[in-house]
């Protein structure tokens, strides 16, 4: 009661020890760059519109959510509670964000990956695209649990590597070049619970021009 009692009878004293609020963001669903059938026969329709407007929208509400709370909260011990709800829906939406651009139908050259800088640099990396490719599946099939596998830009090496996050981890530790949600949503509906299935079709759908344009930004 004495500390009560002390901080009220000294309001500039609380508020010395409240976090400081800081102002939320509306964040909002990103449109798709193609329609919900422009991926089949690789994904299909349904998962990719239950993908888009029902999973990510729900991270893009939490994350709201979860910021408002933030910026309301009376104390940092109430802002640290909220730590877990920002890194799960804040990365659930950055990493759909990135995913939905990492993808383009095979009509627009999805799966292409012509010469150039980022298929050499993944030929000096794994030792060719085949390889790159099954190296990449075989990490990213082994995530227990949900998960993204990443082709990541190493700054301090200057190397592409394969990384792997848990649940919706972004990934920090790498620039992300591309990003793979392994998530059962991502595929279930399609290739029920075989892995290796829905990793080996993505590849015709990744859109590797998207995925130059971020290495030649990530190695300035
Ligand atoms: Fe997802």
């Amino acid at each position: 009661m004495l500390s009560l009692a002390r901080t009220i009878a000294r309001p500039g004293l609380a508020r010395a020890f409240r976090a400081p609020s800081v102002a939320a963001a509306i964040h909002t669903l990103p449109d798709l760059p193609y329609s919900y059938d422009a991926l089949e026969p690789h994904i299909s329709a349904q998962i990719m519109e239950l993908h888009h407007s029902k999973h990510h929208q729900t991270y893009v509400n939490g994350l709201n959510a979860a910021e408002q709370s933030y910026a309301q909260a009376p104390s940092v011990k109430e802002q640290i509670k909220l730590q877990s709800a920002l890194k799960f829906n804040g990365g659930g939406h950055i990493n759909h964000s990135l995913f939905w651009k990492n993808l383009t139908p095979t009509s627009e050259g999805g799966g292409k990956l012509a010469d150039g800088a980022l298929k050499s640099a993944i030929e000096r990396d794994f030792g060719g695209v085949e390889e790159f490719k099954q190296k990449f599946n075989a990490a990213t099939a082994a995530i227990q649990g949900s998960g993204w596998g990443w082709l990541g830009y190493n700054s301090t090496t200057k190397k592409l590597e394969i990384v792997t996050t848990a649940n919706q981890d972004p990934l920090l530790s790498h620039v992300p070049i591309i990003g793979i949600d392994i998530w059962e949503h991502a595929f279930y509906l399609q290739y029920k619970n075989v892995k290796p299935d829905y990793l080996n079709a993505i590849w015709n759908v990744v859109n590797f021009k998207e995925a130059e344009a971020r290495l030649a930004e990530a190695a300035q």
